[in-house]
């Protein structure tokens, strides 16, 4: 293994990857969040060295993006429930640079907090409008964005009178396979953040405030949507914290 000095690692020969700085991302064990439990690896990670294969596979959905993939508002013949919002942002790398080609792909609960999944059997209500999914690419320019419902906070049992704060989960593609990173996005003051072991699994009050999107009144449109904005910065000091 090579270390080149900028958080890079490269066996000999092989192409260059990146290591994960662990005070900007949650530990894969973080016991109040009582899932890692049962799915943090309990031996060494076996690192598996990047060749040239993974770069030059084939991508996965960059081709097939619909032109209004991006609008979960508009994939029913009528409209979804709840607060409209409009959320963008930039892709980024960890010089500020945009990003192009990335391909999002955003997943959420409806305005009830209900996932249109089976596994997702608390008692709130569906809603026939909403699949409270979508997908898109970042332009030249790094910038996405996507026009939603502002989803609601769910219970999922993981203590007494656990509540999720209300959030929308983000991946992100690169131009391989292999480059993909998972997140996910907040609300500014939401009150739920306090008992949320999710979002506390980031122990770094700085990283974990890179979670949460700001408020954008420029990009509110009137008697129509509110605007948040969320920048994702893939790596560095202002990463944004990826789950493992
Ligand atoms: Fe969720």
């Amino acid at each position: 293994m090579t270390g080149t000095g900028d958080g890079r690692t490269a066996p000999a020969g092989d192409v260059i990857g990146y290591r994960r700085d662990e005070g900007a991302h949650p530990p894969y064990l973080y016991p109040d969040y009582v899932g890692t439990r049962r799915r943090a690896p309990d031996r060494p990670l076996v690192v598996v060295p990047h060749t040239l294969s993974e770069i030059t596979g084939p991508l996965y959905g960059h081709s097939s993006i619909g032109e209004l993939d991006h609008d979960l508002t508009r994939q029913h013949a009528g409209e979804p429930l709840g607060q409209r919002i409009i959320v963008h942002g930039r892709v980024l790398d960890g010089d500020g640079r945009p990003v192009p080609d990335a391909l999002i792909e955003v997943w959420q609960a409806n305005a009830a907090g209900r996932y249109a999944h089976e596994v997702d059997d608390h008692p709130a209500p569906l809603d026939p409008n909403f699949s409270g999914a979508g997908r898109c690419l970042t332009g030249s320019d790094g910038r996405f964005e996507f026009i939603t419902i502002k989803p609601g906070a769910y219970p999922w049992k993981n203590h007494p009178n656990a509540w999720r704060p209300a959030h929308i989960h983000l991946s992100i593609f690169g131009r391989a396979f292999v480059t993909r990173l998972v997140t996910q996005m907040y609300f500014p003051g939401d009150p739920l953040f306090d008992q949320d072991p999710i979002f506390n699994s980031v122990r770094d009050p700085r990283a974990r405030a890179r979670l949460v999107s700001t408020f954008d009144p420029e990009r509110t449109v009137p008697e129509w949507a509110l605007a948040y904005r969320f920048d994702i910065v893939l790596r560095g000091r202002d990463a944004t914290p990826m789950e493992a």
